[in-house]
């Protein structure tokens, strides 16, 4: 509803209200209610260092502290009445402590604008997903751990193009995503390192000529330090960007390992199967178990790399210092957030609950020649062949086996010989998969023993 009376927090020198679209176009009570306790917290320990410098009295910033904790029980409880004619999270809630608490709430706002006020809040917000996402991070690399070492010596077919390449072992495959998510947990921890300064106190744009101290308030924050510029202070959201990136490259991660689980609980693969707590059913085919946790994963990288490229078209091309532009900011920030967060934990949820199909696994491991890059191998190494023409060989003796119907270990000596004379029956040793993956002992390689030292490495650093 627009009002016919000014606005009470800035309509001095207004004689009308504003009209009901603009109104509406300019609210963002409706989603900035999301920071109300950030909010509070930044106020609260506005007063308190107002008071501690002498600006305002100490009963007055016991009163406003005192009214703000109020206020957020209020809203805490659901009973808070939020009101579009007063824009925002920030003027609702001074609106609220001046009913509360009367006159001492007017002092609340001296020496600071809602431009660091906001920076302020959504900073903490942002802050705190960092940390869930932290938390979020550590317990799915858990959960992979888990089932790495489950199956650190089970042998499974490893890819390139989809198409069978070399025999991998499960436990390796789990690890490779332990090492995506890690890369992640680190880029979240850089991205806090990074933005953990306080732009409270940048005033509106200029800083204040109040005696204020913004160390004390970045203390109280849980900041490492205010922010060094106050233009910058106010205009910067690359926190927010960084946090939309680092959203969105796990994202990625996590779409990429949620399209495997897909194609390996499908009727054709069988790799795993999921639990009936993560998938569904189809109401037309009852024969049907649907990994639909698994799409959504999948999906979910577009909305949260959407929000990245839309604040990064916001922000693209903005004078200095703050722009009512940077409102945008948020929807797209909690949207990304929140499904972050869900993805993260339905991954955590899908991969404790997951069975790898040992003996499927280990069929498909031993078929598509999988080996043939062991056969090349021996030919080099017992024969002293050049690697080329080994690879030459092997592909004839592919080629054989093709026509034959069969793979490289139902191969007979004799066909061997057929395509190089000088074959002999050791070959047959390296055929095997098992074989193959035990020999794959160098650093980072898919042996069962570095397997095992990876797992271990990682148990000691989450500790
Ligand atoms: N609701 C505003 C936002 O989200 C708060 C800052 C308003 N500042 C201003 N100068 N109008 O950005």
């Amino acid at each position: 509803m627009s009002d016919t009376t000014s606005n009470q927090m800035w309509g001095g020198r207004f004689a009308a209200g504003p009209d009901a679209i603009m109104e509406a176009i300019n609210a963002s009570i409706g989603f900035d209610q999301r920071m109300a306790a950030q909010d509070i917290s930044g106020s609260r320990a506005h007063a308190a260092m107002l008071a501690a410098q002498g600006i305002i009295s100490d009963s007055d910033a016991d009163a406003i502290r005192e009214g703000l904790l109020t206020v957020l029980s209020e809203i805490e409880a659901g009973t808070f009445t939020f009101s579009a004619a007063l824009e925002d999270i920030h003027m609702n809630v001074e609106a609220r402590l001046k009913e509360v608490i009367g006159e001492p709430a007017g002092r609340l706002h001296t020496g600071r604008s809602r431009n660091d006020q906001v920076a302020t809040d959504f900073k903490l917000w942002v802050r705190d997903q960092l940390d869930a996402a932290d938390a979020g991070l550590i317990a799915l690399i858990r959960a992979l751990l888990d089932q790495a070492e489950a199956g650190s010596d089970w042998v499974m077919p490893g890819f390139t193009h989809l198409q069978t390449a070399q025999p991998v072992t499960w436990g390796h495959h789990m690890m490779a995503y332990v090492e995506m998510f890690g890369r992640d947990l680190s880029r979240v921890r850089d991205a806090r390192a990074r933005m953990n300064e306080s732009p409270l106190g940048a005033a509106a744009l200029a800083g204040t000529s109040f005696p204020i101290d913004r160390g004390m308030t970045a203390q109280a924050l849980g900041f490492d330090r205010p922010a060094a510029n106050s233009l910058d202070a106010v205009s910067d959201r690359d926190f927010a960007l960084e946090f939309l990136s680092t959203a969105s490259i796990c994202a990625m991660h996590l779409s990429r390992f949620a399209e495997e689980l897909v194609i390996w609980s499908s009727a054709q693969f069988r790799f795993v199967s999921l639990s009936d707590r993560f998938s569904t059913g189809s109401s037309i085919m009852p024969q049907k178990k649907n990994p639909d946790a698994a799409e959504l994963i999948r999906a979910k990288v577009g909305r949260i790399f959407g929000a990245n490229t839309a604040l990064m078209m916001v922000m693209k091309g903005l004078p200095l210092a703050y722009s009512k532009d940077m409102q945008e900011d948020k929807e797209q920030v909690f949207d990304a957030a929140d499904n972050w967060m869900l993805a993260l934990a339905a991954m955590e949820g899908m991969v404790k609950d997951m069975t790898a199909n040992r003996d499927s696994l280990a069929a498909a491991a031993g078929s598509g020649f999988s080996t043939a890059t062991d056969l090349a191998d021996w030919l080099v190494r017992v024969l002293g062949m050049p690697f080329r023409e080994a690879h030459h060989i092997t592909g004839s003796l592919v080629a054989l086996a093709e026509g034959k119907g069969c793979d490289l270990p139902d191969l007979s000596l004799a066909d061997m010989q057929s395509v190089h004379g000088e074959i002999t029956a050791d070959v047959f040793d390296v055929l095997g998969v098992e074989n193959s993956v035990n020999s794959r002992t160098s650093y980072g390689g898919t042996a069962p023993a570095q397997v095992r030292a990876q797992i271990a490495r990682w148990r000691r650093t989450l500790g």
